[in-house]
């Protein structure tokens, strides 16, 4: 799994744009805002007269309901050491339960699962709770993760996931004491997580991911990508609409511009942050960092741009932690699909059928293909020398 050094991954980090419309913006202070994934606008507080909203009867056929009590013997608890992580819906422990009857089991016995939690009483975590089991339990694909079930009891609610081996991609990008993942695994996962988008695309009823992230990229024993947290995913545009308008949400680093900016939301809001995921793969380094002394307001696709842009020193962008070890060509292919899908104006996007295509057609010379892991460079984790160092602040839009 992808915890780090067999410590649950650290919990409440600043992530998610959550409920901040484009106009809120304006009179709001974004820093304050960004504090936490998990900050409620104050009219969105869950009051006594709230009745939380029901899943949909015929998706929640198809999943498992929980009993609270269930979940609480399949996790010992809630205890933290089968804590797995947290993120602005609450945390996610790891659970047992039996394979056929899916009652809850010892430790060790039957399937492993991730139970995520919501915590506190909000409007807005209830709306992502709904959604993510509408959207999961209508929808399977190779590439999103398996919803089992989910726990509507009183005030609490739970979803109940497939157990992905490896974690989370950011804890494999990322976390300082994980070994550095192959190129071959990360162009495999960046087509994994094309094949996610372009399916979700690609439906009737376009679906439109959202909140494209490294975090939300799960990866199971063999690093097949799957999307996870269909919590902010929103029914595309239909008819002659060219967008759907909505709050602003997502993640500060990976949400497009345009969508920021106006509210504008289109298939190729995904397309952008599936070029800055992209750029993440290429670098080893985070859309936003807080990490490391001093923040610079400076974000990783606005340090790349002047590398993706000229060929003879775009390879500079590597991870200076593959030690070498990928194919220049394919690198320099992967470069230039992930500056178009950065393209300040969306219509010069690809689609993601495109960049998947692109993607499956990258030149494959001089890979290693033995490891999913590369050796470490004999400069260990540092990162290639660059004009001015990246060091951004992480920090939540809304
Ligand atoms: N199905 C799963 N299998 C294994 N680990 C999981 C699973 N789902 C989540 N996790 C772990 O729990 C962590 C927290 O996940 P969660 O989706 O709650 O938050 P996040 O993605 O980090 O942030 P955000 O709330 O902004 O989406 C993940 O990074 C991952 O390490
Ligand atoms: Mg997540």
């Amino acid at each position: 799994m992808g915890n780090c050094c067999g410590k649950p991954a650290k919990c409440a980090h600043a992530s998610s744009i959550g409920g901040f419309s484009a106009v809120a913006n304006s009179h709001s202070d974004p820093k304050k805002d960004s504090a936490s994934s998990s900050q409620k606008l104050p009219s969105e507080s869950l009051t006594t007269s709230f009745v939380p909203p029901k899943p949909d009867a015929s998706v929640s056929s198809n999943l498992k309901s929980f009993n609270f009590n269930d979940l609480k013997n399949a996790t010992k608890n809630f205890r933290t050491d089968s804590l797995l992580g947290e993120g602005g819906f609450g945390c996610v422990f790891k659970g047992w339960i039996d394979e056929n009857t899916l009652a809850p089991t010892k430790p060790g016995i039957g399937i492993g699962v991730a139970i995520k939690k919501l915590k506190g009483e909000s409007l807005q975590g209830h709306k992502e709770w709904l959604a993510e089991v509408n959207y999961l339990g209508q929808l399977r694909h190779e590439n999103l993760v398996k919803l089992i079930g989910y726990c509507a009891e009183s005030d609490n609610r739970l979803l109940v996931y497939e157990y992905m081996q490896k974690g989370s991609l950011e804890n494999h990008l990322f976390r300082k004491c994980v070994q550095p993942i192959s190129w071959a695994t990360r162009m495999s996962i960046a087509i994994g997580v094309a094949r996610g988008l372009t399916f979700l695309h690609s439906l009737d009823t376009n679906v439109i991911y959202r909140d494209l992230k490294a975090s939300n990229i799960l990866l199971d024993s063999d690093y097949n990508a799957r999307l996870s947290d269909f919590g902010l995913a929103r029914d595309g545009p239909t008819g002659d609409n060219t967008h759907v308008s909505t709050k602003v949400v997502g993640t500060q680093g990976y949400a497009a511009p345009e969508y920021v900016a106006t509210g504008r939301l289109t298939p190729k809001s995904d397309v952008y942050s599936f070029g800055v995921v992209l750029l993440e793969l290429l670098s080893g380094k985070r859309a936003l960092d807080e990490e490391g002394p001093g923040f610079a307001e400076e974000t990783l696709v606005d340090w790349a741009k002047p590398f993706l842009s000229d060929s003879r020193r775009v390879l500079r962008i590597m991870d200076t932690r593959l030690g070498g070890q990928y194919s220049k060509k394919g690198a320099q292919a992967a470069a230039e699909l992930a500056l178009q899908c950065l393209h300040t104006d969306p219509k010069n996007r690809p689609s993601m059928t495109d960049a998947l295509r692109a993607l499956e057609n990258l030149p494959t010379t001089n890979v290693m293909r033995t490891s999913p892991h590369a050796k470490l460079s004999q400069h260990g984790t540092k990162h290639m020398s660059s004009p001015h160092n990246h060091k951004a602040r992480a920090a939540t839009v809304n």
